[in-house]
């Protein structure tokens, strides 16, 4: 989440064009050529949502050393908030989480949100306009991810899916579970990293400036109206720069993308991966989503959309946005969370913590790593060892 460029890109449009999100990034690096660059074999499938958008999936069907017979379980894996199925596949066989599913005999599904890099696809709108951006994440939990496991159910004949979500792909899990609930029994168990549902305490700094601003009931939103969220090269290597001055970490890590994910203060990151990670990275999606994660910032609820009253009474027939019901939710759920994540922060893991029923929520694991940060459960060295080999575990045993 970029809060201060956008600000500041806010405050200058019509002066700054911002640059496309993958400009001068090589197109070549995509999730297809990254599994197949290590010798799986990858699907794609396209999806479409019942509200026109259309996603592409990422399959892992099987590994090479664990081939085709047999009948697989599947794993279904959501990415979070400027990423995409690239995620799980970037870091390669020995760490990144499809290959090592895929090793466990899982046949590995990826999704992709709508808005992002390879779910840029709509029946009638196009995504050079602005309607094609009016959506945020909640309707990922209500459209994209019910579109895409009914594909899964659908090609494969499983009866249920374990699924594994990175924040925002545990936000949108929530969404899901508490507004559709046909879908729990789709669902063998939920591995949930960084898991973002209440935000109150967020640490980043980028929230603490945009938040009170940019947080309001429906701000911006009716003023610029919905559009892509387009992080700007320029800004971002001055605010990396200014960002990584307090946090004293290195350049390299700072004038990347990586910060703009809640990346800086770790000592974690595999650098090795930086190129891949710049490839692929930010991944697109609409200003309405880091609008939501700030509202929930500034009013300390984990709710829908708050568009002002008068606007809340014509969507929800009342005055203040719906809460996400998270009580209600009954699938087998696993937290995996840290303590230098400054997008799911202790007291808000808690706050979920409390409110989740006890018989679903079978574990909360906090990482012994005081330093772990918000994408170091995809990217950090050791995530194997540290985190997946556990996650794998809890799977196995769920
Ligand atoms: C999930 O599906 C498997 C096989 O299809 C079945 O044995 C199992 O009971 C199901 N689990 C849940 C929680 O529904
Ligand atoms: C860092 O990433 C590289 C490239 O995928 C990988 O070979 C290496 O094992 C990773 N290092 C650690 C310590 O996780």
């Amino acid at each position: 989440m970029l809060l201060l460029p956008l600000i500041a890109g806010l405050l200058s449009l019509g002066l700054a064009v911002a640059l496309p999100a993958d400009a001068g990034r090589s197109s070549s690096v995509t999730t297809v050529s990254i599994v197949k660059g290590h010798g799986y074999d990858i699907e794609e499938h396209q999806v479409q949502t019942s509200d026109g958008y259309i996603l592409t999936m990422h399959r892992i069907p099987y590994s090479k050393n664990t081939g085709p017979d047999g009948r697989r379980p599947v794993a279904f894996l959501m990415h979070g908030l400027l990423c995409s199925s690239s995620d799980w596949v970037l870091a390669g066989p020995h760490s990144g989480l499809a290959y090592l599913l895929s090793e466990q005999g899982f046949d590995v599904w990826m999704g992709n949100a709508r808005g992002n890099t390879y779910s840029k696809k709509h029946a009638t709108k196009s995504p050079l306009l602005q309607p094609f951006w009016n959506f945020e994440w909640h309707d990922i939990g209500i459209y994209d991810l019910p579109a895409m496991i009914d594909n899964v159910i659908y090609k494969t004949g499983v009866e249920n899916v374990t699924y594994i979500g990175h924040s925002q792909g545990t936000t949108s899990f929530f969404v899901l579970n508490t507004n559709i609930p046909r879908f729990k029994s789709r669902f063998s168990s939920a591995h949930l990293l960084a898991p973002v549902a209440w935000m109150e305490h967020m640490e980043s700094p980028l929230a603490t400036v945009g938040g009170p601003l940019l947080g309001q009931p429906n701000a911006f939103v009716e003023v610029f109206g919905s559009a892509e969220f387009l992080p700007n090269t320029q800004l971002m290597n001055m605010f990396g720069a200014l960002m990584c001055h307090d946090q004293a970490i290195s350049q390299a890590i700072c004038t990347n993308t990586l910060f703009l994910l809640g990346g800086w203060g770790s000592p974690y990151i595999n650098e090795t991966l930086l190129p891949e990670i710049m490839a692929t990275t930010p991944a697109g999606c609409s200003v309405n989503q880091i609008f939501h994660y700030l509202q929930e910032y500034n009013s300390g609820y984990f709710r829908q959309f708050d568009y002002g009253s008068s606007r809340n009474k014509k969507e929800y027939g009342i005055k203040t946005p719906p809460e996400y019901d998270v009580e209600s939710i009954d699938v087998p759920t696993y937290l995996y969370y840290s303590d230098n994540d400054y997008f799911a922060s202790l007291i808000d893991v808690d706050k979920l913590r409390y409110y989740m029923d006890p018989k679903a929520l079978r574990s909360a694991y906090r990482l012994p790593e005081e330093k772990w940060n918000h994408i170091d459960f995809l990217w950090g060295l050791n995530v194997k060892e540290i985190l997946y080999d556990r996650v794998i575990d809890d799977i196995l045993n769920a």
